[in-house]
Formats: C-alpha cells, sequence, structure tokens
C-alpha cells in the first residue's frame, strides 16, 4: 500500500516553494508562458512527454503506467486575476495588478507535486495519466473562448482518448481538513447578459417629451427579480444578477439609450430554460410598456459542473481510505460559482472536488477573488495526496 499522504508531506518543501514562486509571478490567462514553461521543464525533468502550446499557453504531459489500461486526464488551472495584491504575504505579487486571487498557483503547484508521486510509482500504474495544466479558466481575457474550450478544440480528450478527468479546487469557503467530493451538479452553469435599451432623448425638464430609458431601466431591474423569486421553484436554484447599469451623460439631460448587464446561473436545463424565457419576455415586455426597444443578448459562459456518480463514488471511497480523520462531506454541495471544467466533464465523465484551505487562526479566510486573499498551504498537501491516490485508484 502506497501512503500518500506521506508522500505528499515530504514533498511538501517543493510544492510550498513552487507555489510561491507562482504567486510571486502571477499570469493572466493565456499569457501563463513563464508559468507554463516551469511545468513543462518540471514535467520533462521527470521523464513526462510534454506538449506545448494546447490551447494557447495550456501544457500537456503525458504519464503512462508499465500496465496497460484507461486515460484519465488530471487538470490543473494556472491564471490569475486582474486584482492588486493587499495581502502583505512575503511572497506577495511582483506583477503590479495582477495576483494569483483563486488559488490557481496552488492547483499548479499541486499538479507538479501529483506528476512526481506517480512517476515514482509508475510501476504500479495501470493506464496513462494526463496531466492537463489549463491557461485561463476565469475567462476568455480577449480570446475567442476560455482555457478548457480551446484546450479542447486543440485535441486535449483525444490522442491518446480520455475515459475521465478529475479536477479540484483549494476552498476558502471551507476550513482547512474539509474534503467536498459530492455527486451530481457541483458548479453552476453561467450566461451573461446585455440589455440595451432605446428610447427618445430631450431635456430634463420636459419628460412628457421623451421616452426615458433610465424610467424604463429601473422597471426592467425590479421586474427581473422576480423571474428567480416567482418563476422558479422554491427548492431549485437560480440567480439573476444586474450587473453594471450605464446612462446619460448630463443632469438636465434625458439620455438616448440605457445599457445594463449582468448574468444567469443555474445548473437544471429545465431551469435554465425556463430562467431565459422569462428573462426574455420580461426585458422585451416592460420595455415595450414604457415605450422603449429592448435588444437582449444572452450569451452562455459555461454549462454546470457535472460531477459522474460512479467517478464521484470512487474517489469518496479513496477520500475514506485516504484521510480518515478529515471531514469527508459528500452531501450535495452546489456553489453558484462557475467553472470551465464544465466544458470537459460535458464530454467526460468527471469529478471535481474540493478541499478545504481556510484557517481563521492565522488570518487566512478571505474569499475567493478578494485582495487579502490567502489559504493555508497544509491544504496543498492534501490535495495533492487526495489527487494522487484519487487517480491511481481510478486507473485500477
Ligand atoms: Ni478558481
Amino acid at each position: 500500500m502506497i501512503d500518500y499522504l506521506a508522500e505528499a508531506k515530504a514533498l511538501f518543501t517543493y510544492t510550498q516553494s513552487m507555489r510561491r514562486d507562482f504567486h510571486i509571478h502571477p499570469e493572466l490567462g493565456f499569457h501563463e508562458v513563464r508559468t507554463g514553461g516551469i511545468v513543462a521543464k518540471e514535467l520533462e525533468s521527470l521523464g513526462l512527454e510534454v506538449t506545448k502550446g494546447i490551447g494557447k499557453t495550456g501544457v500537456v504531459g503525458l504519464l503512462e503506467g508499465t500496465k496497460p489500461g484507461p486515460t484519465l486526464l488530471i487538470r490543473f488551472d494556472m491564471d490569475a486575476l486582474p486584482i492588486s495584491e493587499d495581502t502583505g504575504a512575503e511572497y506577495t505579487s511582483q506583477n503590479q495588478g495582477v495576483m494569483h486571487a483563486c488559488g490557481h498557483d496552488g492547483h499548479t503547484a499541486i499538479g507538479l507535486t501529483v506528476a512526481k508521486i506517480l512517476q515514482k510509482h509508475r510501476n504500479e500504474l495501470a493506464g496513462t495519466v494526463k496531466f492537463c495544466f489549463q491557461p485561463s479558466e476565469e475567462g476568455y481575457n480577449g480570446e475567442e473562448m476560455g482555457g478548457a474550450q480551446m484546450m479542447i478544440r486543440d485535441g486535449v480528450l483525444d490522442g491518446p482518448k480520455v475515459d475521465n478527468t478529475l479536477s479540484l479546487h483549494l476552498w476558502n469557503e471551507k476550513p482547512l481538513g474539509w474534503i467536498g467530493v459530492a455527486k451530481g451538479p457541483v458548479m453552476a452553469g453561467a450566461e451573461q447578459f446585455t440589455i440595451k435599451l432605446t428610447g427618445k432623448g430631450g431635456h430634463g425638464a420636459a419628460p412628457h417629451l421623451t421616452i426615458d430609458p433610465i424610467a424604463a431601466a429601473a422597471q426592467v431591474i425590479n421586474a427581473l427579480q422576480t423571474v428567480t423569486s416567482r418563476n422558479v421553484a422554491p427548492l431549485q436554484a437560480a440567480v439573476v444578477s444586474v450587473t453594471t447599469v450605464h446612462s446619460g451623460t448630463a443632469f438636465n439631460v434625458i439620455p438616448q439609450e440605457a445599457e445594463l448587464t449582468g448574468t444567469i446561473r443555474t445548473f437544471d436545463p429545465a431551469v435554465r430554460q425556463k430562467v431565459l424565457e422569462r428573462f426574455d419576455q420580461i426585458a422585451r415586455g416592460v420595455a415595450e410598456t414604457m415605450g422603449c426597444k429592448a435588444e437582449v443578448n444572452v450569451q452562455r459562459v459555461t454549462p454546470a459542473v457535472i460531477n459522474d456518480d460512479a467517478v464521484a463514488a470512487r474517489v469518496q471511497q479513496t477520500a475514506r481510505t485516504l484521510l480518515p480523520e478529515a471531514a469527508l462531506d459528500t452531501a450535495p454541495y452546489m456553489t453558484m460559482g462557475a467553472e470551465d471544467m464544465a466544458f470537459m466533464q460535458e464530454k467526460v465523465p468527471g469529478c471535481y472536488f474540493f478541499i478545504g484551505s481556510n484557517n481563521k487562526e492565522k488570518h487566512l479566510d478571505y474569499g475567493h477573488h478578494h485582495p487579502k486573499f490567502d489559504f493555508d498551504e497544509e491544504a496543498l498537501m492534501r490535495g495533492a495526496a487526495l489527487m494522487a491516490s484519487a487517480a491511481a485508484d481510478i486507473l485500477k
């Protein structure tokens, strides 16, 4: 029996130094040149077959076991966010305005650690592990699609054909020690929308001669609140958030146009369908009632991340054996955040799990995407141990 936790512990200094190096030098989506370069070099030094440039800055490494078997893709995202770091940590970002505020520096370090562990036990591996270091999870960043989609376009799921996927996220919503491995939906599907309202501009003192798009926008925003409160069943999950409102140039001018943008989140395809329908009807209908024309544009960002029951059950079993003292949580766990791993799990059965990483005593409990976000690095060890042992188990 391989003691994966002990192996991850023995490699902790390596994992931590990698994580801190990535943290000091964060790179935005599709610009992970330095990060990807280090990843490729590390994987090559282990003797893996490495391909660069899959999804622009993505890196893929193949580790073949000595026995034949299926192919498992394990994915780690590498990108940082356009945030100015305010943690005061000794490893603070040296790239002004860019910060690893979601923990992807930790994911990349975990991936390299898993590669070391599995390479050492290659003789016991049945099948192939495809290490997938993905760029731009956080968005398109000026490209026509995000990192996961671009890697799929470039063939990451073929040659060899991927049978299952595993991926993880360090999770500051939960304390160090908590491990969340759930069946079914875990991350919401996301859409982004724009509503452009066109009225008729004029003098602020003569509203009766205008069609005021600001008054119409206010009604539309209010009415949209009823999509989730009146059209979605109380035990179902959905979010409709208007997040930007833009209109007007002067205090005495009624403008011609108003523009709203925002996001819609859902899990269930039927709920999504209903929400999109009502969203469109309300935006157009209310705008029309107010005399305005509405252009409504809704674009899908990602589908929901749905874990495969059988793959999730295997990971739960692994976690129970590996970390008997850990607070393994197998209850349904759904967050309204989005994650582009959904595109891979839409094509291949997989499991996306969470590693609790906050530590209130050490003040490491700010939320993801906060300028003070940081996590307890001990979570890296648990993440690496669970990913390595779950990978080996699934290939068994
Ligand atoms: Ni993230």
